[in-house]
């Protein structure tokens, strides 16, 4: 058995999550009643309708041609070398890699040492993950979220792969966080501008106000903060959101896996159960340094943490606030409307195996120049339901639907949303928006225990609607559109933009469907196929780019995918075309472009993860995530 460090997040949570209910056998009944209804009706409408309305679609040929090209390269094979490859006329660049200082009083990085917590803390964090681009007077700076770190790389220093000092557990809880820092280009390489003023480390152990209806709640209270007000720290940030007021947004997901419990005998509460709290942790070892990992010594320290973090990266003297109205759950991304009546409209998916989509509308409108502070502390927040007949409803969670003050919904969002049986989703990764029209999209990226298992509440999560595969390996793009083309209304319509699969491995015209839609819909072929889609992005011209968090094995269901990817939509037709393969076990995310959309930012995440790449500086080097610009050879624009 794999040691708990050794784990994915998604294992992790597997492992400590609670065993079947009683109740598993008449489940199984049940599902085997629907699924039998399923495969009747919506799935077989399914591959014509219910997927992907309009348009030709690619022949499942390898060689794909486009009769009108609006993608502007040729398709690049998948592959499983230890770089990053790109389309014919284009190149690629690092700009920024885990451990590069952002002060000219810090020693660049030590591959032998790998530093200690205190170059680190003056340093680009680890696993970046979502980013923004902002251009602030003739400046141009970058936030991005350093996710996590990975063993196989962070303690390769020790013999033991594991922290063996308290300044190993700090340097780790510096490498988490959030970097900002300014860029510049000269000629073109992408280079950070040190000793910037605009430079900044966030970590875990930041100040960091909290802000709307759950601000000093009780659940919230603390002995280092007994008004419940103010947070140290933010981690595991996974995707990011930017709003037109010019902040960025970093979502906390998986910060369930630092906490631990010093008493075996301690009794975990329901609610952090359901967040995947346990006795245990995932090796971080941070409660050796911070009493408040320790849930026997400090149970509340959880509850201020699951949040979306909202920072000016403009002004470092502007306080830091996590933003409770917008829910408590593994966040992903933060896809940021503002709808036409002028309110701000946020989509957010909770990214765990049957957690659920939200969306949050607030109650001021957005007017440029007047105040924004209340736009995300005052609102409603709903949660989506799908029905099979391909309509959706967005069910309010507020005190009247479950029985919850808004401050306990904000804390406990995942048992509110269970209250109002909200669909139970293959792991909504992140949303993007068109910026065309009022159409948005999900990553629902895989989930292993469709159909098998209830989730961490108890919800069930039958086989059907927009999670129509028993044990997704694969994952789907969802697609809705909001009623009147309306970001605040509560109905929508949706289908499938993708349903990925390997039609060379499974067969499309199988008799029997769930081979048939394990081969994945019409628009995916043997020349662009892939897994476990989760960055999603609009780019200005309205493509929507995909990035692949998967099953790298190249082997058995996932045969000829490769590495992990990223490939580019439209969102019209359903062409989907492969743009860029990253380097061995990396995970491709986190996406964002420069103001003349001539660069497009890219990240790079944990290669090597398993021990098996030397990106990006080769010669058997320590493997290390980054930040890399791509851009067309001649020099034009192409987002
Ligand atoms: Fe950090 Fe759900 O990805
Ligand atoms: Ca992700
Ligand atoms: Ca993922
Ligand atoms: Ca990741």
């Amino acid at each position: 058995m794999k040691k708990t460090t050794e784990l994915s997040f998604d294992e992790f949570d597997e492992l400590i999550s609670p065993p079947p209910t009683e109740t598993e056998f008449e489940n199984i009944i049940e599902r085997a009643i629907t699924r039998r209804d399923v495969m009747g009706g919506a799935i077989t409408f399914g591959l014509s309708s219910f997927l992907l309305s309009s348009a030709p679609v690619a022949a499942k040929t390898t060689e794909t041609t486009f009769a009108n090209d609006q993608f502007g390269f040729k398709q690049i094979p998948a592959n499983t070398k230890d770089t990053v490859t790109v389309p014919e006329g284009f190149e690629w660049k690092t700009i920024v890699k885990w451990g590069d200082p952002l002060w000219t009083d810090t020693p660049e990085f030590d591959h032998k040492t790998l530093g200690n917590s205190m170059t680190q803390s003056r340093s680009f964090g680890d696993n970046n993950d979502g980013m923004s681009f902002f251009t602030h007077e003739e400046h141009m700076l970058l936030a991005v979220n350093n996710e996590y770190t990975n063993k196989n790389s962070f303690y390769i220093n020790r013999k033991s792969g594991k922290p063996e000092n308290d300044d190993d557990i700090a340097r780790n809880m510096a490498a988490h966080g959030i970097s900002i820092f300014e860029i510049k280009q000269v000629d073109d390489q992408w280079h950070i501008i040190k000793d910037s003023p605009f430079n900044r480390r966030i970590t875990a152990k930041t100040e960091i106000e909290i802000t709307g209806p759950a601000a000093g709640h009780d659940l919230l209270k603390t002995t280092a903060d007994p008004a419940g007000l103010t947070a140290l720290g933010t981690w595991n940030n996974c995707g990011n959101g930017k709003t037109p007021w010019g902040t960025y947004l970093s979502c906390e997901e998986n910060f369930n896996g630092y906490f631990t419990s010093s008493d075996e005998a301690y009794e975990i509460s329901t609610p952090l159960k359901r967040y995947g709290i346990s006795k245990k942790g995932r090796g971080y070892k941070w409660e050796q340094i911070d009493q408040r990992f320790d849930i026997s010594k400090e149970p509340n320290e959880a509850n201020r943490h699951g949040y979306i973090v909202e920072v000016d990266p403009k002004d470092p003297s502007k306080p830091i606030k996590k933003r409770t109205a917008l829910g408590r759950f593994k966040h992903e991304n933060a896809e940021v409307i503002i709808a036409k009546n002028g309110k701000v409209v946020v989509y957010m998916g909770d990214d765990e195996r049957g957690e659920f989509l939200y969306k949050y509308v607030s109650d001021g409108v957005y007017e440029e120049g007047k105040s924004t502070s209340q736009l995300l502390n005052k609102g409603t927040l709903y949660v989506a339901k799908f029905y099979d007949d391909l309509k959706g409803s967005w069910l309010p969670l507020n005190p009247e639907t479950t029985g919850m003050t808004q401050a306990e919904i904000c804390i406990h969002t995942r048992l509110a949303a269970s209250k109002v049986e909200a669909t139970t989703m293959d792991r909504p990764e992140w949303v993007a928006a068109s910026p065309l029209k009022a159409e948005c999209f999900c990553a629902l990226t895989n989930n292993k225990n469709r159909g098998r298992k209830p989730n961490k509440g108890g919800d069930e999560t039958p086989v059907g609607g927009p999670n129509p595969r028993e044990k997704n390996v694969y994952g789907q793009i969802l697609k809705w559109i909001p009623e009147k083309e309306d970001h605040t209304s509560t109905n929508f319509t949706w289908s499938l933009f993708a349903l990925a699969g390997n039609p060379t491995v499974h067969n499309a015209n199988a008799e029997d469907k769930e081979e048939k839609l394990k081969a994945g819909s019409p628009n995916i072929n043997a020349g662009n196929m892939f897994n476990s889609p989760d960055g999603l992005a609009f780019d200005s011209k309205g493509r929507l780019w995909i990035q692949t968090d998967g099953k790298y094995t190249n082997k058995g269901d996932f045969e000829g995918m490769g590495n992990n990817q990223m490939l580019v939509g439209n969102t019209q037709t359903g062409e989907i075309r492969r743009f860029l393969v990253g380097p061995k076990e990396c995970e491709v995310t986190g996406i964002c472009w420069s103001a003349d959309k001539a660069t497009m930012f890219v990240g790079i995440q944990h290669p090597g993860e398993k021990g098996g790449s030397h990106f990006p500086d080769g010669d058997n080097l320590v493997p290390r995530s980054a930040i890399i610009s791509v851009r067309k050879k001649d020099g034009k624009p192409f987002g």
